[in-house]
């Protein structure tokens, strides 16, 4: 190679690597797979070592990772947080035994074998024990203040026990576990906002939050895997690690330590089969010298540790053809490209179908019917269109064109300046907008007509008897008797028919639905951005509907979680004259259209007496449950201790100052059970 093709090849490799770091450090929307990237940075770390003069102050290689966010106040790091190089097969690792052995000069070294969680790097320090800071990696300079944020996460100590250091630096990785993640996507969706494209996404798109009440309720977990303690002298990483497990961290539960490669070896092995059996996502195993003299003799080079690699697994990959592309038109009218391919099969299961996400990423990846596309699932759940072959396409091949008008519809479709996403703007009239919007008012957590599906829902579209949510208490016997579709379906074919008992058990469904509560129906009629605990708050702030559509954007920002989007949204949707009719007709059959107060008061069993409900219980639900009960008797629930408080219902763990405060006081603390025997 000449040095100006050096040159080039450099500026080119530059470019393309700060903008994957972008992607996937700001934007948490990484467009290339872990391996491509390495590929990357390593054809570039190979040129600017044949050509050290080409090498750029700004150059991708002289930092650790990418840039850092503005909302968070940024910190320095009292060490630089650095990563770890990666291998991807078993001969790059034999590399880094062979190293390690010739920089020691003998190979009686045991390594510890860890997890490598996929999350998001943290570093959280404490002081006498008290939790004190935490903060994101960064640039592996400095790095986001997320303290606020790391607290609410309940496997993080706020406060150590036992022989803990003054002064305690511990890293780790924040991850959000697979329960957790489906929980947040499917509310996500409920409230027509695009679900996280995998976990890792999700936990560092959490952390990011500016409230932190909101980032408590999205189950993240943090595991710890490095410690500076300079208090204590450790022979290993792994007396290290335990020590601090000693203190109350939740610590790498799955490490080994391997006395030799082959050990090594089979843990890596094994755990490339069992991981997808782990409830979180791995990406690789992280391999450290045991013991911390020999860390120390070998020390760093400018960007990693020379005691540890990172041994990453291959992403399950598969290569098929883009047969073809359908838009599909969700209820809030976005537009989602999804790619249907040739049948292929991908860690077990047979995939041919994989989102498109946008127009954005069909023009960058440049994809087009009837190429070679690549699909990987790493550790994750969707499967995703990592890579295409555009050299092997044929020359008549031609850019895809996203659509520019509803296919359902034909109405010219729109874009917000600053999203990705194009909708369709015609929101009434639309049919996968108007369906989407009555499966979701029928659904479950809404008002739970459970009769009626998704199936039964296309066959009264179709027949033209429900076009808007207010016609479901329009229908009757005779309008449905007798409806029947027959479906075809891989090859086979089924009918629905509305019989007798059908019939019966839709209406009857229907008409209970009108007993829903109002918090239900302010969920269930689908403004966007609102969901089920948006409604349960906006209901009981407001206390009915014509309260809530005299309400001001400051008045509705007053309430729990509700920020300016939210409350625009819902002012915008209750000022449509449209709307507001479809709401009016709801009232006028009967659908709750305000919060039930008197009729739901059971006893005054605890009339005239007030409560504090505090500490944890065994369920996060059962505590709103204990507050409902003293309600319902007649009582009053406070938040804070006073002298007019005549019982604290204490559960486990009761915050210190309230349980001093109500002993100063000589305010009786009971339990729950204490509780339930005064009802
Ligand atoms: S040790 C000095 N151990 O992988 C490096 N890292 O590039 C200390 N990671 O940024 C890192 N699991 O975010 C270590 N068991 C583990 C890990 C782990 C995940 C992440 C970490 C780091 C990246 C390596």
């Amino acid at each position: 190679m000449t040095i100006e093709q050096a040159r080039q090849r450099i500026e080119e490799l530059s470019k393309a690597i700060h903008h994957h770091n972008y992607q996937y450090y700001i934007l948490d929307n990484p467009d290339i797979s872990d391996y491509d990237f390495d590929m990357l940075l390593n054809e570039l770390i190979a040129l600017e070592k044949e050509f050290p003069s080409l090498i750029q102050p700004d150059s991708p290689t002289q930092k650790v990772g990418g840039g850092v966010t503005k909302q968070f106040v940024q910190v320095k790091h009292s060490r630089p947080m650095l990563s770890l190089s990666n291998t991807y097969s078993e001969g790059e690792l034999e590399e880094f035994f062979t190293r390690v052995k010739n920089l020691l000069g003998h190979d009686n070294v045991d390594y510890v074998c860890e997890l490598k969680y996929d999350g998001v790097a943290i570093s959280i320090k404490y002081a006498d024990g008290i939790l004190t800071q935490a903060l994101t990696r960064g640039d592996g300079v400095q790095g986001d203040d997320v303290t606020a944020n790391i607290k609410t996460i309940k496997s993080v100590p706020l406060r150590l026990h036992g022989n803990y250091p003054p002064e305690l630096e511990v890293r780790g990785e924040v991850i959000m576990p697979h329960d957790s993640f489906l929980k947040l996507n499917q509310e996500r969706e409920d409230i027509g906002e695009t679900p996280f494209a995998n976990p890792r996404n999700a936990a560092s798109g959490s952390l990011k939050l500016q409230q932190s009440s909101l980032v408590a309720k999205r189950g993240l977990d943090c595991i710890l895997y490095f410690v500076y303690d300079d208090y204590h002298s450790f022979f290993s990483h792994y007396d290290s690690i335990k020590s601090i497990g000693e203190y109350g961290f939740k610590i790498e539960p799955y490490f080994k330590i391997c006395h030799d490669k082959q050990d090594v070896f089979n843990f890596i092995n094994y755990w490339d089969k069992e991981r997808k059996n782990l409830p979180f996502d791995i990406d690789g195993i992280v391999i450290k010298v045991n013991n911390l003299s020999y860390q120390q003799q070998l020390g760093f080079t400018a960007k990693n540790p020379r005691w540890a690699i990172a041994y990453k697994f291959q992403a399950e990959r598969a290569c098929t053809t883009l047969l073809s592309i359908d838009y599909q038109v969700g209820r809030t009218g976005v537009v989602t490209p999804v790619a249907n391919m040739e049948p292929v099969l991908l860690a077990g299961t047979v995939v041919k179908r994989a989102t498109m996400h946008n127009a954005d990423f069909i023009r960058d990846m440049d994809i087009r019917t009837g190429d070679k596309v690549y699909i990987e699932k790493g550790g994750e759940i969707i499967p995703k269109i990592v890579a295409v072959d555009t050299e092997h396409r044929s020359a008549d091949s031609q850019p895809l064109q996203f659509i520019s008008r509803c296919p359902h519809c034909g109405t010219l479709l729109v874009r917000n300046e600053g999203e990705a996403a194009y909708y369709c703007p015609n929101n009434r009239y639309c049919p996968p907008q108007i369906k989407g919007k009555l499966i979701h008012f029928i659904g479950r957590k809404a008002m739970n007509i459970e009769d009626l599906g998704e199936e039964k829902i296309e066959l009264l579209f179709d027949n033209g008897l429900v076009r808007n949510i207010a016609d479901f208490y329009r229908l009757d016997y005779d309008k449905l008797i007798g409806l029947t579709k027959i479906y075809t379906q891989n090859d086979q074919t089924r009918t629905i028919a509305f019989r007798e008992k059908t019939v019966e058990n839709i209406l009857s469904a229907i008409d209970k639905s009108k007993q829903q509560t109002f918090e239900k129906v302010l969920f269930a009629i689908g403004i966007r951005y609102v969901g089920e605990t948006s409604a349960k708050k906006i209901a009981k702030h407001f206390g009915n509907i014509d309260n809530l559509k005299q309400a001001s954007l400051e008045q509705l920002m007053e309430v729990e979680d509700v920020g300016e989007k939210v409350a625009q949204s819902v002012i915008q949707y209750l000022a449509d004259d449209h709307n507001w009719q479809i709401i009016q007709d709801l009232r006028a059959f009967g659908v709750q259209m305000s919060c039930r107060q008197t009729q739901e008061i059971l006893s005054e069993k605890l009339q005239g007496l007030t409560f504090v409900v505090s500490g944890s219980f065994d369920t996060p639900d059962r505590r709103k449950e204990i507050e409902e009960m003293i309600e319902l008797h007649g009582g009053k629930k406070v938040d804070s201790v006073s002298k007019k408080v005549n019982y604290i219902i204490a559960g486990a763990n009761m915050g210190p100052s309230k349980l001093s405060k109500a002993r100063d006081l000589g305010i009786p603390i009971i339990t729950e059970q204490d509780f339930l025997k005064m009802l």
